[in-house]
């Protein structure tokens, strides 16, 4: 694995300990209806998160997001496993060292729900009036927090007066000012408009690296795994199907995650009309690796073109998916060439 020369808080907290933040162990959750029947929400799923990672959870509705997120939190509790947050089995815990461990884990949904009645700095400042901190300190704690989501002159302004941004910015505020070790965010960014959406992501990458807290988000959007998360787990019907490390994650051209991450490009029908014959190239390149121009090198080399491509830099490393054209008596050699060129590569309508 590759470091950037800072070492940022979230990378200290990595590497201090190699427990886990959260760790999931074949969780079960059955949810009985009243007419008897079960629904498994939540069928055998084990995760590890370590500490200061931005981990994405992504999964169509009704794959057991939500339960997840209710049984991390111990709004409800499993029907078998173990979930342990912060080295705490939050099962064994008594009712008082569970609303302990709950501090330690912020919320941030996709409204902020915030108090209309209260300002900014009061809405901020509420939890912690509830968890009993004396005022002086909760109005430091707000002061900082303000200046933390980059909101500094706004603590007297009613929700009214904010825009959505600044409404989940203050909603983030909040969830951080208990000094929690994790940061739940079911959809934080389903309701921004793409702008915002870009600077509530940053924001959260930056909490990320100046407190070391580690993050969960529940997402649909696939720019926000692209963009932000360190790894992903794919959910469905109550199990983890796919996941790791984003690059490893994208590097796996046949999985579902990489699909979604980089979609393969589009052809235009035209090419395939024309029985043209589509080479579908993946490549992975990071810095200092021969990738984009030298797979455009190689099509050319073969008389060839491209239809359609994409390219992404995730986690540093420079991501393409593309689909190039090559005559009939090329394909084996260009293949051949991308090969060599470390690329994945494979005819169109050809895969084993
Ligand atoms: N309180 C509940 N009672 C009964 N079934 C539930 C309950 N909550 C969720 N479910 C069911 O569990 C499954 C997972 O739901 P959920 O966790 O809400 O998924 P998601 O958040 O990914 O959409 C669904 O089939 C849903 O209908
Ligand atoms: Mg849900």
């Amino acid at each position: 694995m590759s470091t950037t020369p800072t070492q940022t808080k979230a990378q200290e907290a990595q590497h201090a300990s190699a427990t886990p933040m959260i760790s999931l162990k074949d969780v079960t959750k059955v949810y009985t209806l009243r007419d008897g029947s079960e629904v498994r929400a939540l069928d055998g799923l084990s995760l590890d998160i370590p500490a200061g990672h931005i981990h994405g959870i992504v999964g169509t509705s009704g794959a057991g997001k939500s339960t997840l997120v209710r049984c991390l939190t111990s709004l409800e509790r499993p029907t078998s496993g173990s979930i342990r947050v912060d080295g705490k089995d939050m099962a064994a815990l008594s009712s008082k060292d569970l609303r302990e461990a709950r501090r330690r884990i912020g919320m941030v949904f996709q409204h902020a729900n915030l108090l209309d009645s209260r300002t900014a700095a009061q809405n901020i400042a509420y939890p912690l009036a509830l968890a009993g901190v004396k005022k002086g300190n909760r109005r430091e704690t707000v002061t900082r927090m303000l200046d933390l989501v980059g909101l500094s002159e706004r603590g007297e302004s009613y929700p009214a007066q904010l825009s959505g941004g600044q409404k989940q910015r203050v909603g983030i505020a909040r969830a951080l000012a208990d000094d929690p070790a994790v940061l739940l965010c079911d959809e934080p960014t389903s309701a921004l408009d793409p702008e915002t959406t870009r600077s509530i992501l940053e924001l959260i990458a930056n909490v990320r690296d100046q407190l070391g807290v580690t993050i969960v988000i529940i997402t649909h959007e696939m720019g926000v795994v692209r963009s932000i998360c360190d790894s992903v787990s794919l959910l469905e019907a109550g199990r983890i199907v796919e996941g790791g490390p984003i690059d490893q994650v994208v590097s796996d051209v046949d999985s579902r995650l990489s699909h979604e991450l980089v979609p393969v490009p589009a052809v235009p029908a035209d090419i395939l009309d024309a029985g043209g014959h589509v080479i579908d190239v993946a490549i992975t390149a990071h810095p200092g690796q021969p990738a984009a121009a030298h797979i455009l090198s190689i099509a050319a080399q073969h008389g060839g073109d491209v239809a359609a491509g994409v390219f992404e830099t995730i986690r540093g490393a420079q991501i393409g998916r593309l689909a190039v054209t090559v005559p009939s008596d090329h394909v084996d050699a260009a293949i051949a060439a991308l090969h060599d060129a470390g690329a994945a590569a494979h005819l169109r309508g050809d895969r084993a």
